[in-house]
């Protein structure tokens, strides 16, 4: 699937998001500097209309914090959200609720998501109540099309969320998900709680909502092998910034960046003993509060040279529209 030619549906400026660190009496009696946690840090992108664009990368390095800004949970700390063509950046009230309807999230525990007081029936018509989404007497039909969908019996309507399995969970939460008929989906690790048996049933019903709603989706992984099932480009992060973009086989096949290649290499394998295993890469990511000079991930590459504690490779584009940021890359001879 080719994307340039595609619509452009979101598209990030430079946007970071630091969150600022508490000051303690010492530091205030020392007049140190307000200390930031650098969650995010000046990330652009696009998404096209209709593709998946998977984002992958180590626990904590800013996966879902990018997306809940994305969905203005948290105001950026820099940087512009443009979505459908329309900066959203700075709405509020209305306005961004109006903006927000075209996106939604859905959770790696949706449980957490869903009101264990409400019937399946009170939490699917709640968001078409109060969005006044579809006329009064049509809620029970859109109520039982959003179970059908999403492979859900529309005799479990009166029951509640904690009778069912955590795969069922998953699709009353993909159900919420879609009841105001988004056209932007942020699955943040959809099934890494769930049984490997259960992870494939949510990612076909995933695969084929995409498909039939035309439906654009960020997925977020850490679980590569899913990554390069469901998903057509992929975004490698590290420390809260893009390290390497491309086609997904592109990137797994030929990955550019040092890090993109070990956190290739340390996945586990398609074997489903494997896959229960955490991948694993020399050492811990440093602390997003205080970040290495140069390249970030120059104190665990292999390939580091004097250049890359010093200077901060840029992000530059290849002419086959991967995204590339160290002075050393692999497997081509242009960074
Ligand atoms: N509300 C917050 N306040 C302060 N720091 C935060 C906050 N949310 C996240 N962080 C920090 O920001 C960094 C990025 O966290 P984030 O949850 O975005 O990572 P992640 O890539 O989603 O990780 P995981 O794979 O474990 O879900 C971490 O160091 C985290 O501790
Ligand atoms: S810039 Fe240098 S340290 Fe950074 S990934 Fe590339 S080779 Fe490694
Ligand atoms: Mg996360």
């Amino acid at each position: 699937m080719s994307t340039p030619e595609r619509k452009c549906l979101l598209e990030l400026e430079g946007i970071s998001k630091w969150f600022p660190r508490k000051r303690t009496v010492k530091d205030a009696v020392q007049h140190a500097e307000r200390q930031y946690v650098k969650a995010v840090s000046d990330v652009s992108l696009q998404i096209y209309e209709g593709e998946n664009l998977g984002l992958v990368g180590e626990s904590g390095c800013g996966k879902s914090t990018l997306a809940r800004t994305i969905m203005r949970l948290y105001d950026p700390t820099a940087g512009q959200i443009i979505l459908d063509g329309r900066d959203i950046t700075r709405l509020k009230g209305n306005a961004l609720r109006q903006e927000r309807i075209k996106m939604q999230m859905v959770f790696q525990d949706p449980y957490s998501s869903l009101n264990p007081r409400m019937t399946v029936y009170e939490m699917l018509e709640e968001p078409l109540k109060v969005y006044h989404f579809v006329p009064k007497d049509e809620i029970p039909q859109e109520v039982d099309r959003l179970l059908r969908i999403s492979g859900l019996s529309p005799e479990i309507a009166n029951r509640f969320p904690g009778e069912f399995s955590g795969g069922q969970r998953q699709r009353l939460g993909i159900a919420r998900a879609l009841a105001l008929r988004p056209r932007f989906i942020i699955a943040d690790e959809p099934v890494s709680a769930l049984d490997v048996s259960i992870q494939a049933q949510i990612l076909n019903l995933l695969a084929d909502l995409q498909e039939e709603l035309n439906l654009t989706v960020l997925f977020i992984s850490h679980d590569l092998q899913v990554v390069r099932h469901i998903s057509d480009r992929v975004i490698v992060m590290y420390l809260g910034a893009i390290v390497e973009s491309g086609k997904t086989e592109d990137v797994f096949d030929r990955p550019h960046h040092p890090y993109t290649d070990v956190l290739m290499k340390a996945a586990p394998s398609l074997d489903v003993d494997a896959r229960t295993k955490e991948y694993a890469i020399e050492g811990d990511p440093p602390s997003p509060i205080s970040i290495p000079s140069g390249c970030k991930f120059h104190p665990r590459c292999t390939r580091c040279q004097e250049r890359c504690r010093t200077e901060q490779p840029a992000l530059t584009t290849l002419p086959d529209g991967r995204q590339i940021a160290c002075h050393f890359p692999l497997n081509t001879d242009s960074p």
